[in-house]
């Protein structure tokens, strides 16, 4: 099938290549000149493991090609996929100009039967404005359908995702269209990977209730982590013990420093403010929000309670996107620690496998904030280690090496990857999220440097 995706961002790009993949001839559109060049010399925006190889692949094949020419996709397409950002707007509501731009321009350059496809987390009703602007805009009148199928893939595993999905959900009150989008997907479809029909309004629903219980969990573990501590119990022991009930399960039970990213955070407080369009007050997800919040501060007032004067004292962070496999900073608990570590004075040492140059675009000229080479060389004359994101390099470490180059051997793990028992073997105090830290756990005794 004939395929424009229009906007070649995360979604954009991953859902392409993958449409690719499986058959299809696939046209990506951006708005930004530079992306496409760089996308038609093989040159891609965003780090996500496998992807160069798929847009290589189709690349040579001619079966994926990139292009800022809206008009050429459009007329060329008989599905159009709308991945357009959504970002909030200053009132917390998902920002819709860019999916409209997208409706009108489908309006204008319409040729024939076509069906658009919304793939951006957008509100409920947003279909519907959709139609209504496609229709608003026809130059030469054109029949189409407006169907929502919501994308639920993870950055850091996102072909993955796409392929082997725990659904694909197609949301249309056009049985014509549905049919369509079922035969494009056949491919990837079977028993364990279903395609699930419903109307489009519930589709829309379906994608934020996703992310919105998501979020529940992870600031409801978050939430229990801060009691164990009170009480010394050991929240991984904890989340364990309920994880392994079915009804619960273990996933997103990790308790740490919070979520973040380019989805949760605003998906959240745009379901809230679509509530209360529709007179519906979300008290649950006030509080998720109000936990999470906390929680991007916790690890910052352990770090205060052993450095309560951080002026000029040096702190290391290993991790800066806002979760493993990527290069997303999107909102990451590490710019708010970054920041508030600078405004005390602190000096930093940080480290990312793939995020330093993108962290440091954020602080331009910054002469306290220091991006190292390796994860090593981010501890020279540090005071404490600041683990933000649990790559799989910083879960087992060389921590005779950590202790002899750190001036005082303070762990603080916002990821919980390590065991409080290290503390214990290596001589170095260990600080982590719902679990016993080094000073309660052995006597009140600190090592030192
Ligand atoms: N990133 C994720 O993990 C993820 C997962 C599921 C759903 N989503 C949703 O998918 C949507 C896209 O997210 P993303 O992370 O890919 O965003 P992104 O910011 O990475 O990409 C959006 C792209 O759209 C382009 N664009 C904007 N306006 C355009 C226009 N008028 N015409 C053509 N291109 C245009 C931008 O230049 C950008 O390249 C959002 O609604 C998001 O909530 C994201």
């Amino acid at each position: 099938m004939n395929i424009a995706m229009i906007g070649t961002g995360y979604v954009g790009l991953v859902s392409g290549a993958c449409l690719a993949e499986i058959g299809h001839n696939v046209i990506c559109v951006d708005l930004s000149q530079n992306k496409i060049a760089n996308l038609q010399k093989g040159i891609l925006p965003i780090y996500e493991p496998g992807l160069d190889n798929l847009v290589e692949k189709n690349t040579k094949n001619n079966r994926l090609t990139f292009t800022t020419d809206i008009r050429e996709a459009i007329e060329k397409s008989d599905i159009i996929f709308s991945a357009v950002g959504t970002p909030p707007d200053e009132d917390h509501k998902a920002d819709l100009s860019a999916v409209k731009s997208v409706a009108k321009s489908i309006g204008k350059y319409g040729n024939g039967y076509k069906i658009v496809v919304t793939k951006s987390t957008v509100p409920v009703g947003t279909g519907d404005i959709v139609a209504k602007i496609i229709k608003e805009n026809q130059t030469k009148p054109f029949e189409f359908s407006v169907v929502s199928n919501p994308e639920f893939l993870r950055e850091g595993s996102a072909i993955v995702d796409f392929m082997e999905h725990d659904r694909i959900i197609i949301g249309s009150d056009e049985p014509r269209a549905g049919k369509i989008i079922e035969e494009l997907y056949s491919p990837i479809i079977d028993d364990e990977h279903p395609l699930i029909f419903t109307d489009l309004k519930s589709a829309e629903v379906i994608k934020y209730a996703a992310n919105c219980f998501l979020a529940t969990k992870i600031s409801f573990i978050n939430e229990i982590a801060n009691f164990c501590e009170k009480v010394d119990a050991d929240i991984n022991e904890v989340a364990k013990g309920i994880g392994l009930d079915k009804r619960i399960g273990r996933k997103f039970l990790n308790a740490g420093i919070g979520y973040g990213g380019a989805c949760f955070p605003k998906d959240i407080k745009a379901m809230i403010q679509t509530g209360k369009e529709h007179n519906h007050a979300f008290h649950l997800l006030n509080a998720v929000e109000k936990v999470n919040d906390l929680q991007k501060e916790k690890l910052l007032d352990k770090l205060t309670q052993i450095h309560p004067e951080l002026k000029d004292i040096t702190i290391s962070i290993w991790g800066l996107s806002f979760k493993p496999n990527t290069d997303d900073i999107r909102e990451a608990p590490s710019i708010i620690i970054i920041k508030k570590l600078l405004e005390k004075g602190a000096k930093i040492r940080a480290f990312d496998p793939i995020s330093n140059k993108l962290v440091q675009s954020k602080f331009p000229n910054e002469k306290n904030l220091h991006f190292a080479s390796d994860q090593y060389e981010a501890l020279e004359e540090s005071s404490a280690l600041m683990i933000l994101t649990e790559w799989d390099e910083f879960r087992s470490p060389d921590f005779s090496k950590i202790k002899e180059l750190m001036k005082e051997p303070h762990i603080f793990d916002g990821r919980n990857i390590h065991h409080p028992k290290i503390a214990l073997e290596h001589q170095i105090n260990y600080y982590s999220i719902g679990r016993q830290d080094a000073k309660r756990q052995f006597d009140n005794v600190l090592f030192v440097g």
